[in-house]
């Protein structure tokens, strides 16, 4: 493969595949990379619950509204009208006619229009609890038949190349700073290719694994944060993490129950069966989920509870059957029957509003690196995620930033590539033990310390024990065997004190960010 690429986007979810296809649409050769084995596995994959598209009596104003009111008066005013303007308008382009996502209809052939917590009306469709994947299944396939697209699964990138870092011409400090590629690891032959672009993306999702526990999967841990951090592009927001309220509790790992299921009728409940969030919000269960979160929190502080239950066993059990397999699955394996009881739930970590710092089309305070989806912070989501807004910031952001970056490729402005220098190898061995338990201490300690209720005490001890293990496991990565346990233990980290640092600075409550003090 060239070592020069127009377009290199690292991740392969929603927001990687939109970033794609645009730019080659419009002419880039695109290279996108994932640590993943199988493109497919990504945050995308995993989301549930649907994308918000129009309801019948809808206009872009009220859906602006709706985030507004969920960001707790952080909103970036510009970012808000990109996504309510145009996020329907890309919905019926691309994903219902180009990739024909097969969306649920309802009996009179119309899409279903099912509604989550704070949105004035039913205007989010959805693949049953399986909407992510249906996507996901979908837009990989188009970008699988793009023949200016390469997928390299199995790579995990590792930095992104600057002028003032990696050049070897040393006048290039002096130039504005600028990304100009990453270093990738190759998993299978364990190398580390120099990968130079014009533009490079940033598409890697959430940062969930931080957490003890998390609706994310396994390779959520910050990656792009870190990267873009470490690189010196500007992170916003990041104290903004939203905790979903309804997870599986039991043995296992949490699993998300969607907020559809409130969205159709389910209730939240304490063990005595009271709706205990009406003491909260007038909307009950269907308040903004940080309401929610920190309600159920309450509850079970009060009452000693060691969760809150969630019930929609009043509903059709064949109806739930189809409507949800798989949350009803996934009890079903944990011992509960979704269709005649109520299931245990706590919240988890979910989402992060903030990331990396980037305008409408995707561009962060670093000359050529951009960013979409979770790992950016388009300022959209303020303080709180109104629910199933995320895919549609992917798909919107996604196009705009691929479209802006393949412009900007054939202008041909910006075809500086330095000589990079060449990676050097260590050798130590690294102890699985170790990583293990570096992992354990980073994701109990933001969950004790920067969870769902902070304060400085907390935030103090986080600091504390984080810094001291950032500064450990950065002298051992520099003379350690590369490998991919440690690129994700040593970006897990890193993000961990960005939203540590980010969450000691802002004194006041807001949206997610909850203090006692
Ligand atoms: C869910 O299905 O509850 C998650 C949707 C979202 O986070 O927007």
């Amino acid at each position: 493969m060239s070592d020069r690429i127009d377009v290199l986007v690292i991740g392969s979810g929603l927001g990687g595949c939109a970033t794609a296809l645009a730019a080659a649409r419009r002419g880039a050769r695109v290279v996108m990379v994932t640590k993943a084995q199988r493109a497919e596995d990504s945050n995308t994959w995993e989301a549930q619950g649907g994308i918000i598209y129009r309801a019948e009596d809808d206009s872009p104003e009220l859906l602006a509204a709706d985030i507004v009111t969920a960001g707790a008066g952080l909103c970036k005013p510009e970012a808000v009208g990109i996504l309510s303007r145009e996020g329907p308008r890309l919905v019926d382009e691309i994903l219902l006619r180009e990739a024909r996502v097969p969306f649920d209809h309802g009996t009179n052939g119309d899409l279903d229009l099912t509604a989550e917590a704070a949105h004035s009306r039913p205007r989010i469709i959805h693949r049953a609890d399986g909407t992510g994947r249906a996507i996901e299944e979908a837009v990989l396939g188009a970008v699988r038949r793009e023949p200016n697209i390469t997928i390299l699964t199995g790579r995990t990138a590792i930095d992104l190349l600057t002028l003032s870092h990696h050049s070897r011409n040393p006048l290039d400090i002096y130039a504005p700073p600028t990304c100009v590629g990453a270093y990738v690891f190759d998993q299978a032959s364990r190398r580390v290719e120099t990968l130079l672009a014009r533009e490079t993306v940033l598409a890697t999702g959430g940062l969930g694994r931080i957490f003890l526990h998390t609706t994310n999967p396994a390779g959520a841990c910050g990656d792009g944060v870190a990267m873009a951090y470490r690189a010196g592009a500007r992170c916003l927001n990041m104290q903004f993490i939203q905790f979903h309220p309804t997870t599986l509790y039991h043995s296992g790992e949490r699993f998300l129950l969607s907020e559809s299921l409130r969205g159709e009728g389910a209730k939240l409940v304490d063990g005595r069966g009271r709706e205990f969030m009406f003491d909260h919000h007038p909307d009950g269960s269907l308040a903004p989920r940080d309401i929610v979160a920190r309600g159920i929190h309450q509850m079970m502080h009060e009452t000693g509870s060691p969760c809150a239950w969630l019930d929609i066993s009043h509903k059709d059990k064949a109806w739930i059957l189809e409507r949800f397999p798989t949350v009803a699955g996934k009890c079903r394996e944990a011992g509960f029957d979704l269709t005649s009881q109520a299931i245990p739930v706590v919240p988890a970590a979910h989402y992060s509003c903030g990331g990396v710092d980037v305008d409408g089309e995707g561009r962060s305070s670093l000359h050529r690196l951009r960013a979409v989806g979770e790992v950016s912070c388009t300022g959209l989501h303020g303080a709180n995620r109104l629910a199933s807004t995320s895919l549609l910031e992917c798909l919107v952001w996604g196009t705009r930033a691929g479209e802006a970056a393949a412009a900007a490729c054939r202008s041909g402005a910006d075809d500086y590539f330095p000589e990079i220098a060449p990676w050097e190898y260590e050798a130590e061995p690294v102890d699985p033990a170790l990583v293990a338990q570096d992992w354990l201490t980073t994701r109990q300690t933001m969950w004790n310390y920067v969870g769902l209720v902070r304060n400085r005490r907390r935030l103090d001890r986080a600091h504390a024990i984080l810094r001291e293990l950032h500064m450990e496991i950065g002298r051992f990565y520099a003379k350690a065997e590369l490998g991919d346990s440690l690129i994700s233990l040593r970006n897990g980290v890193q993000t961990a004190l960005v939203v540590l640092l980010a969450a000691m600075e802002m004194r006041e409550s807001r949206g997610c960010h909850y203090r006692t003090d």
